[in-house]
């Protein structure tokens, strides 16, 4: 396997329990993380983006949260309909969504 270009980290409130309980999950933080790896597959990305579903990130309030390295991107308040953007803009274009950036 080749090591992917970017790696996004996507909030779905998972627990160590197994449980997916919080926030993010309740702000459509697994329909988010699907999207995101339907949208990569569509478009041929997947040896450049890996997608991994991640528990709390600390900062609920703000959420849902996607993490992107390797540029330490964190996007706030991500929608389902803000996925393509991300994906177009910033996996394709190499171009954060600044709009949806924590700075
Ligand atoms: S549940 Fe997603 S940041 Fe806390």
């Amino acid at each position: 396997m080749q090591k992917p270009k970017y790696h996004a980290f996507v909030c779905t409130s998972s627990k160590i329990n197994g449980q997916q309980k919080g926030f993010c999950s309740s702000k459509d933080g697994v329909e988010i993380v699907q999207n995101l790896v339907e949208e990569i597959e569509e478009r041929d990305l997947n040896d450049s983006v890996m997608v991994t579903n991640v528990g709390c990130f600390g900062i609920c309030s703000s959420g849902p949260i996607v993490v992107v390295y390797p540029e330490g991107v964190w996007y706030k308040e991500v929608a389902v309909d803000d996925v393509t953007e991300i994906v177009e803009s910033h996996f394709e274009n190499g171009k954060v969504v600044e709009r949806l950036e924590i700075k």
